[in-house]
């Protein structure tokens, strides 16, 4: 048409995603709000609700979409059963995952396609709190011909919740809070050290009640990232419906004992998101 030229506007991104932002009309599906709520786990492409503790694959989309870019390399290190890879392969990203458990390494090994596997997938085996992992990371890194990750990835045990494993290195297992936090704050150092500077993390935790006292270790764990470096970027409350597999009969249980005790029904968790400083 007359006047009007042919070329598309250039796009307009930050150094840490791909989202193009004379387009940012366009992007319904990611979240800019504080509230996340989820009816349902996605699943299909590579995920299966499998694993008790398990995070939804929707958050790592958001995550993913929001603060990485295509090839980019995502360090998750509390892999658990690979939600964090499984997402990566889909959404293009590269990654490296840490898990304590051998036997939950060989199983995400198994879903993961072969071409990628080694590749542009890695997974370590190894206590994400030891200084040896950053030094295997550090070894995976340069096979990937990079120096640092573009995103980090936190889910740890919330405490004593689900024990995941007899291991004493397993955060699970920590005998008191004040252990857990120390433990998970080792962890957060080693990813802070593994993360390139302007970058992002998130951080996706949930409270516990003990002896009838609510422990916040969402926010412990946020002071304890805020102490290795971290600065908070924000505070998310995601419902934990879409991580259930229904509490059934028993859900009038809870809601007596709770009328009884005073207390209220865990129906949300944290997805913190944080930054490294330039
Ligand atoms: C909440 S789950 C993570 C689930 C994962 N996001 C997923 O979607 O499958 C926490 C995981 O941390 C692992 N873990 C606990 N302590 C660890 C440690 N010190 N180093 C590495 N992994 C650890 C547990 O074995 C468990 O698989």
């Amino acid at each position: 048409m007359g006047g009007m030229s042919d070329d598309p506007k250039p796009q307009k991104q930050k150094p840490w995603s791909d989202i193009d932002l004379n387009r940012w009309r366009d992007y319904d599906e990611i979240k800019t709000d504080s509230l996340w709520l989820y009816n349902n786990r996605a699943s299909g492409d590579g995920h299966r609700l499998d694993y008790h503790g398990n995070y939804i694959p929707q958050l790592a989309t958001q995550l993913f979409t929001r603060y990485s870019k295509k090839d980019e390399i995502v360090l998750d290190l509390f892999l658990g059963s690979g939600t964090s890879a499984i997402e990566a392969v889909r959404l293009d990203r590269r990654c490296i995952g840490v898990e304590l458990k051998p036997e939950l390494v060989a199983y995400v090994r198994s879903k993961i396609d072969s071409r990628q596997l080694d590749n542009r997938i890695h997974l370590l085996q190894g206590n994400s709190a030891e200084p040896a992992v950053v030094e295997s990371v550090q070894h995976t890194l340069r096979l990937m011909q990079a120096e640092l990750a573009q995103l980090l990835i936190l889910h740890p045990p919330y405490a004593d919740i689900i024990r995941f494993s007899d291991n004493t290195d397993d955060l699970s297992n920590a005998t008191t809070t004040e252990a857990f936090l120390d433990g998970f704050q080792a962890v957060a150092k080693n990813g802070y050290d593994l993360l390139a500077p302007g970058r992002f993390a998130a951080l996706i935790i949930g409270d516990k009640y003990a002896k009838g006292e609510l422990i916040p270790l969402g926010f412990w764990c946020m002071e304890r990232m805020n102490r290795v470096g971290f600065k908070t970027k924000a505070i998310i409350v995601k419902n934990i419906e879409g991580n259930e597999k229904g509490k059934g009969k028993d859900a009038n249980l809870w809601r007596y004992r709770a009328l009884a005790g005073g207390y209220y029904i865990f129906k949300h968790e944290y997805v913190i998101i944080f930054f490294k400083p330039r």
